[in-house]
């Protein structure tokens, strides 16, 4: 079985707006109404539940704006529940609800409302083979590694090794809770979940994501994602 987290508990201070990024309109809907949407309307058997991580206070806001409209009698089991400092905190609060029975978690940003059923299908099925997959895609520009002090170029970084890494990431659930554990008790933050896999020495597959999967950050972000909701017409 396969339980699904949501982290969605964050403030959204790179929006630079008043009310929390989530909430933000998308097409007359909350940005994290469309990536709830993808995830409730999946019809994989396997899903056994889905885990919605907030910040603290929006869970009735939650629950009654983003839950209910699309709910149905078929759908797994949803929990809503508070996160915690840092997007590592709100997944870990995440982790501990994560069922008995499930053997593997997939760990999707709230604010990336365009991922496509493909990329997740495709995210599991690596991972159901080697307990850890994330998606990802080549970078398009040019990566140099600075120095912030000097404001100098320290290298090049060669671009047919790099990649930007999204979500959905996928593990085993025993490594992701293990690997989790690990970071916290060593006091290490992670900026993705698979880097607290990698510091486990565990290996982790790449799978070809997709560029529309974006991450709603700063303003441009909402600008872009309207563009390509009305490119795929909805
Ligand atoms: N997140 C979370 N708990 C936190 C921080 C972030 O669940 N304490 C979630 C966000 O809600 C988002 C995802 O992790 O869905 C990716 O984080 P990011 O894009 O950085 O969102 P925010 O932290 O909300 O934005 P910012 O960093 O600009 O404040
Ligand atoms: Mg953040």
């Amino acid at each position: 079985m396969i339980s699904v987290v949501l982290p969605a508990g964050g403030q959204g201070k790179r929006m630079k707006s008043s009310q929390n990024k989530q909430y933000l309109m998308l097409n007359e809907e909350p940005i994290l109404s469309h990536t709830w949407r993808v995830f409730a309307r999946l019809t994989c058997v396997f899903i056994k539940e889905i885990i919605l991580v907030v910040a603290d206070g929006e869970q009735q806001f939650c629950e009654d704006e983003v839950v209910k409209p699309y709910i149905s009698e078929k759908h797994p089991e949803v929990k809503v529940i508070s996160g915690g400092k840092e997007r590592q905190h709100s997944v870990f609060e995440g982790l501990k609800l994560v069922s008995e029975e499930v053997e593997m978690v997939v760990i999707h940003d709230g604010a990336r409302p365009l991922v496509s059923e493909d990329v997740i299908y495709q995210t599991i099925g690596v991972a159901s083979e080697s307990k850890s997959a994330i998606s990802a895609v080549p970078v398009k520009d040019t990566i140099k590694m600075i120095n912030k002090n000097s404001n100098t170029v320290e290298k090049t970084l060669s671009r047919d090794q790099l990649v930007y890494v999204q979500t959905p990431q996928v593990f085993d659930k025993e490594l992701i809770i293990k690997a989790y554990e690990n970071a916290f008790k060593k006091r290490m933050i992670g900026t993705d979940d698979s880097y607290l896999v990698e510091m486990l020495g565990h290996n982790v597959d790449v799978v070809q994501g997709d560029y529309q999967n974006i991450k709603i950050t700063t303003p441009e972000d909402l600008i872009v994602a309207k563009e390509i909701l009305k490119e795929r017409g909805s």
